[in-house]
């Protein structure tokens, strides 16, 4: 049965922008989050504290996220791929991080540049900087079901990877389609495999719409007791290491289906179109969201 509630978890301001050509303002990445947290999201991913030379994207992540300090209503966790960006995190005001490691060997050479097992070691150190500092650390785990360049990725190398983020403490491990190959064919199979080594309250689903499947992803894994949905705004996002793919699914898509399951969420649907209006507006382009175009249309 269908969870009662779903927590979902924004991330339009760090995977949507990342993958912009143009560099957002500061400013308007702050205003875009202000407007994010007034929807009623609790958790809106806030930027990354990654290399500049590879995500130019995000090299304000300093100024952004000491602007958000005061903004009440939400959690703001932030990327960190090692102890550099762990420690410019905690001195700009993180009060959670993220950890990203991959099922696959090539994209984690190509997305950091070394081997899972590496990336493993890289992130146990931060899993226990933050430990220390009392910080939740969540665990992404990306192409859990396809890799841009081995193509398909077999659950238990998920499993694995799963099991090292557990292992290190993450509170919460989501499992990210990147390029948005899966479908309920392959997503069902890696998510009973990882559900026998996760509880099922620490599991998140991250999927990107490349190829349409988004919604019915998100749709089985509620079936299957998951509580927690990545998502951003407009659509907005894709990965630079990731050829071909497109955006995350859309917030407003989500909140739409989760409101004619009635499961609750406590966001409020207009106003989450109203912040893709808004950053659709600055980045000159038409909504993301099939629901933000059609209720823009009546
Ligand atoms: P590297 O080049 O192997 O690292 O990159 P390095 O240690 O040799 O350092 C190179 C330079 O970067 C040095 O500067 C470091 O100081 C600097 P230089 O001496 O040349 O001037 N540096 C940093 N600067 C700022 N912050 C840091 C940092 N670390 C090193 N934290 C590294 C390795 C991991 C840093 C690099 O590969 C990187 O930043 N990768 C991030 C890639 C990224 O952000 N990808 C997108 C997010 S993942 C994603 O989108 C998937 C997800 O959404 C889930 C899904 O969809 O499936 C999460
Ligand atoms: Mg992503």
């Amino acid at each position: 049965s269908i969870p009662k509630f779903v927590k979902v978890v924004e991330v339009g301001p760090r995977d949507g922008l990342q993958n912009e050509k143009a560099i957002v303002p500061t400013a308007v990445k702050v205003d875009l989050i202000k407007m994010l947290v007034s929807s009623g999201l609790s958790v809106v991913e806030a930027t990354s504290f990654v290399s500049p030379k590879w995500v130019p994207q995000l090299a304000d992540a300093k100024d952004v996220l000491e602007a958000i300090q005061s903004v009440e209503g939400a959690k703001f966790p932030v990327l960190t791929p090692n102890l550099k960006g762990f420690a410019a995190a905690v001195a700009a005001g993180a009060k959670e991080v993220a950890i990203f490691a991959a099922a696959s060997e090539s994209f984690s050479m190509s997305n950091l540049n070394c081997s899972i097992k590496d990336s493993l070691n890289r992130y146990h150190d931060v899993a226990c900087a933050a430990r220390n500092s009392s910080i939740p650390v969540r665990g992404y785990i990306s192409c859990v079901v396809g890799c841009p360049v081995e193509g398909a990725v077999s659950p238990s190398q998920v499993v694995y990877v799963a099991k090292a983020l557990l292992a290190m403490g993450c509170t919460e491990i989501s499992l990210g389609d990147t390029i948005g190959v899966g479908t309920p064919g392959t997503v069902v199979p890696m998510l009973e495999a990882v559900l026998e080594v996760v509880p099922v309250e620490k599991l998140a689903v991250h999927f990107h719409d490349t190829y349409g499947q988004a919604l019915s992803n998100i749709l089985v894994s509620l079936q299957m007791g998951i509580r927690t949905v990545d998502s951003a705004v407009s659509g907005l996002g894709g990965c630079p290491y990731a050829k071909g793919a497109s955006g995350n699914v859309a917030t407003e898509d989500v909140v739409y289906m989760l409101n004619g399951l009635g499961v609750k969420t406590n966001v409020d649907l207009q106003k989450v179109i109203l912040a893709g209006d808004f950053i659709c507006k600055h980045l000159g382009r038409s909504p993301g969201s099939k629901v933000a175009k059609a209720l823009s249309r009546v």
